[in-house]
């Protein structure tokens, strides 16, 4: 069973200065809720009950966000507001929140690898909260994610396909479909050119990782950006047959971005917010 989801949020959002300056890309609200609520709902919907957090300087909103303010609770008690607020309490009690801090930007790979405290040896989740989810008409990604995982007990990554011009932005795989929707990878690139790219299969962020990740990510030598780069650990893994990909069901926004962030919060609004009569 897959208990904890790891959060690697210490990335400093610069695609979307000025808004996070002096706040976490993270807590940007689609409606009226933070990108990583979604991404916590998403994991408690797939069974995880410790959020493992991988935060960083300025990030303090999100351990308070998660954190009950009696404050807040004294002052709206018995009043209509407080519906506001059923979702998150109830998050609060059912799941455990832990974090750690990333004290160096060194990419996503070492994100994660700073996160290794908080998840000891069992296979786990990971997601990136701006890539926000959404599958209205059945289970979650991440649950997806689960059940696969729950019959190949290896690596698994979340794929789509995008625009050949728009490789460059994401790890690529390449590899053998097994299954209607799973590939079997056998090579995968970090952000390559058009030239380069194996295929237009994509990366988006979630993951669920086996644990023997941590070594080899100690010793993966820095890549793209000269940052350490999961998808370089993953090759490692794919290398050894031991990652699939899946095509995952439902919709995904890059809400790191103007567009895909724009894009989430009409379609959140038609599909989820519930119409005043
Ligand atoms: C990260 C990963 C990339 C993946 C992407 C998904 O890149 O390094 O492989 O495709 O997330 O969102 P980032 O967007 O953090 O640059």
């Amino acid at each position: 069973m897959i208990g904890k989801c790891l959060f690697p949020a210490a990335g400093y959002g610069t695609r979307f200065l000025p808004a996070t300056k002096a706040m976490p890309k993270e807590m940007l609200p689609i409606l009226n809720k933070p990108l990583i609520q979604y991404g916590v709902e998403e994991a408690l919907q797939a069974g995880c009950h410790t959020m493992a957090i991988v935060t960083g300087r300025g990030k303090r909103s999100i351990e308070d966000h998660f954190d009950i303010s009696y404050e807040l609770e004294h002052q709206i008690k018995g009043t209509d507001k407080e519906s506001y607020l059923t979702e998150i309490r109830s998050l609060i009690q059912t799941c455990t929140f832990s974090y750690t801090r990333q004290s160096q930007m060194k990419g996503l790979g070492h994100a994660i690898l700073s996160g290794e405290t908080l998840i000891g040896q069992e296979a786990f989740a990971v997601i990136l909260a701006d890539d926000l989810c959404a599958n209205p008409m059945g289970k979650g990604v991440l649950s997806q994610m689960i059940a696969l995982y729950e019959t190949y007990q290896c690596s698994i990554v979340a794929i789509e396909e995008v625009d050949s011009c728009d490789v460059d932005k994401y790890g690529i795989i390449e590899g053998k479909e097994i299954q209607k929707g799973v590939y079997q990878v056998a090579n995968m690139v970090e952000k390559p050119s058009i030239q380069e790219a194996p295929s237009n299969l994509a990366l988006i962020g979630r993951y669920i990782l086996t644990p023997d990740i941590f070594d080899i990510l100690r010793h993966t030598l820095p890549g793209k950006k000269g940052e350490i780069q999961l998808t370089d650990a993953l090759l490692t893994q794919a290398q050894a047959g031991k990652v699939l990909a899946y095509r995952f069901q439902g919709r995904r926004y890059d809400c790191g971005s103007i567009d895909g962030f724009v894009r989430a919060t009409n379609d959140f609004y038609r599909d989820f917010h519930p119409r005043e009569q």
